[in-house]
């Protein structure tokens, strides 16, 4: 097995349980708030305020040892990839999309999933991108099985992605989740089927496909964080933590 990977105990996967629960509720909560005219910075701290109500920490709030994370969640609209920074100055528009990113610490352990939201109603080859990049993870989450390999999940979900003609972000990927945020193994949303780390019950991770429309590269903007595409092109994303049992993957990221 790769080294640092840890393998839950049933106990601690009722904690990774109780926290994805939570996850997902806190999203249902945001979803009705995701309307033309609203802040960024006001989704923020709708979810800060929540996260606190629920017993809860938010764990992206100063995540990061140089660079902290200055805030509660991730808001990455339209052209952002991931890890957008919620800003007072941001207001959303009609025919946006924006991608909500959670992660509550419930108990010690993490939560940690995200979905992508119209502003309104939007263009129909924008639906299409978002419906796609859903699909995408359900068909990562689908290819995460017992004795299969990591390299399974990004195979299916890049074959799928490019007969699309969409394209798959390389600079981030899924990753390992427990009482630490992200930790072994790292899941590639591209790659090769039976290559790369046996999957093995036990085993908890994210599944998290960024999908854009245009070039799969990614820019970084002056803030340290925020992850844009280099052609300014649309990115969408969904996000679910998983866990391998020996009957299959278990969506850990469910409201109930
Ligand atoms: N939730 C993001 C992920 O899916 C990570 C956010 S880190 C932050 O891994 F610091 F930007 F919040
Ligand atoms: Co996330
Ligand atoms: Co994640």
């Amino acid at each position: 097995m790769g080294k640092g990977i840890v393998l839950l105990s049933k106990r601690e996967i009722e904690k990774m349980r109780s926290a994805g629960r939570l996850a997902a509720q806190l999203l249902d909560y945001l979803e009705p708030l995701v309307k033309p005219g609203v802040t960024t910075l006001e989704l923020n701290d709708a979810a800060e305020a929540w996260t606190q109500k629920h017993g809860a920490k938010s764990a992206p709030l100063g995540y990061g040892k140089s660079n902290p994370f200055p805030r509660s969640i991730c808001t990455s609209v339209n052209e952002v990839i991931c890890h957008g920074i919620p800003s007072k100055k941001q207001v959303l528009k009609e025919g946006d999309i924006i991608n909500i990113d959670v992660t509550p610490i419930l108990d010690g352990y993490h939560g940690d999933t995200s979905r992508t939201f119209f502003v309104g109603t939007p263009a129909p080859k924008v639906k299409k991108l978002v419906e796609v990049t859903k699909q995408c993870l359900y068909i990562g989450i689908e290819a995460a099985q017992p004795n299969g390999r990591i390299g399974d999940i990004g195979a299916a979900i890049q074959e799928y992605a490019e007969a699309q003609g969409y394209s798959v972000v390389r600079d981030f990927v899924g990753h390992g989740i427990s009482n630490v945020f992200h930790t072994e193994p790292q899941v590639p949303h591209y790659g090769k089927r039976g290559k790369g780390t046996k999957i093995r019950p036990g085993m908890v991770f994210t599944i998290e496909p960024m999908i854009n429309e245009g070039t799969y590269e990614a820019e970084m903007l002056s803030d340290g964080w925020t992850a844009v595409t280099k052609d300014r092109k649309l990115s969408a994303q969904f996000e679910h933590t998983i866990a391998i049992t020996p009957e299959g993957p278990e969506i850990l990221t469910r409201a109930d």
